[in-house]
C-alpha cells in the first residue's frame, strides 16, 4: 500500500501507532510495528483507547481509517510472545482491555473503515470485526488462528464473527484456524471491496470524502440505528428509527439538506 510518507502525524506522542489527518476531518491511524506484523500489545491496545478518544473528540472529524504498517500485514494478532507470560488473571485482564478499546471503537460517533492490507489474523481480525467496514487489498488474509495456539480468541472473535458470518462458517473458522484470503472474505461479506494492494489507501480517502460530504449529525444518527438495532427485535428498531427520524428534523443539517435541494445547490453542512 502506497503510506503517506509525506504526511504530517499530528500526534507524535504515540509509541505504537501513527494517527494522521490526511483531509480535512478523514483521519488515518497506523498500527506501526511492522517488524512483528503490527502485533496487538498492551501498550497497542492502550494507545489505541487513546487516539480514539481523541479522534472522537475532535468536532471536525468525519471518517476515521485504520491501517497497518508495511505492506505485509494489517494486524497478525495479540502478541504472542507478550501474551506467552501472562497468568490467567493477567489474560483476563489482557482480553478486557482488548475487548474495551474495540467496543469503543465500535461506538466512536463517526464512521470507522478498516484498510486491510495484509494479515488480519486473530485480534487482526477482531480489530477488523470493530470497524464498521472492511477494503481489504488482494494480499489480505483473514482468520482466527487462537486453537493452533491453545487458547480461544479474545477480542470478541468468537461472538462477532459468529453474528457476521452465521454459526455454521463462524464455528468453521474458529475450530479450523483457517484463513480465508480476500475474495472468500468478500464473497462472505467480511469485506466490502477488495482493491490492489496499491489502491487500497486512495479508494478508502476517496470513499471517507464521500462520505464526508454528507451530514454529519445524520451519519452519526444512522450509526447509532445500525449499531443499536442489531440488539433489537425489528419492531422495536423501527421504533428506534421513528425517533430518530423525527429527530432529524429538530437539526440545521436537515433544514440545509432539504434547502439545498430545492435551491438545486449542494449542501453545505458544518
Ligand atoms: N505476535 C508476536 N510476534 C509476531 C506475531 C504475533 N501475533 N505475528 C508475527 N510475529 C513476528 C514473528 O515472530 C516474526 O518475528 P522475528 O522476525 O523476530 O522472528 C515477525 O513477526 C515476522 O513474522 P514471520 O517470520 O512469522 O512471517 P511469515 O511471513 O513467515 O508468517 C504469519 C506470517 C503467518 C502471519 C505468522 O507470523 C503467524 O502465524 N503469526 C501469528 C498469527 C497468529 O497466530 N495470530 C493470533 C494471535 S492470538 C490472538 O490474537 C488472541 C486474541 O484474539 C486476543
Amino acid at each position: 500500500m502506497n503510506m503517506p510518507e509525506q504526511i504530517p502525524a499530528i500526534e507524535a506522542s504515540f509509541e505504537t501507532l501513527l494517527l494522521n489527518e490526511i483531509q480535512c476531518g478523514i483521519y488515518l491511524l497506523t498500527i506501526n510495528r511492522p517488524k512483528v506484523l503490527n502485533a496487538l500489545n498492551t501498550t497497542v491496545l492502550s494507545e489505541l483507547a487513546q487516539a480514539v478518544e481523541q479522534v472522537d473528540n475532535d468536532s471536525n472529524a468525519r471518517v476515521l481509517l485504520i491501517t497497518g504498517a508495511g505492506d505485509k500485514s494489517f494486524v497478525a494478532g495479540a502478541d504472542i510472545t507478550e501474551m506467552n507470560t501472562l497468568t490467567p488473571l493477567e489474560g483476563k485482564a489482557f482480553a478486557e482491555r482488548g475487548m474495551a478499546a474495540f467496543r469503543r471503537l465500535e461506538q466512536m460517533k463517526i464512521p470507522v473503515i478498516a484498510l486491510v492490507n495484509g494479515y488480519a489474523l486473530g485480534g487482526g481480525c477482531e480489530l477488523a470485526m470493530s470497524c464498521d467496514f472492511v477494503l481489504a487489498s488482494d494480499n489480505a488474509r483473514f482468520g482466527q488462528p487462537e486453537v493452533s495456539l491453545g487458547i480461544t480468541p479474545g477480542f470478541g472473535g468468537s461472538q462477532r464473527l459468529t453474528r457476521l458470518l452465521g454459526r455454521a462458517m463462524a464455528m468453521e473458522l474458529l475450530v479450523s484456524g483457517r484463513a480465508m484470503n480476500a475474495e472468500e472474505a468478500l464473497q462472505r461479506g467480511l469485506a466490502n471491496h477488495v482493491y490492489p494492494q496499491s489502491d487500497l489507501l486512495s479508494e478508502g480517502v476517496a470513499l471517507a470524502s464521500r462520505i464526508s460530504q454528507n451530514s454529519p449529525t445524520a451519519i452519526q444518527m444512522t450509526k447509532q440505528l445500525v449499531q443499536r438495532g442489531q440488539d433489537l427485535d425489528l419492531e422495536n428498531g423501527c421504533v428506534m428509527e421513528s425517533d430518530l427520524f423525527g429527530l432529524s428534523f429538530a437539526t440545521p443539517d436537515r433544514a440545509e439538506g432539504m434547502q439545498a435541494f430545492i435551491d438545486n445547490r449542494k449542501p453545505s453542512f458544518v
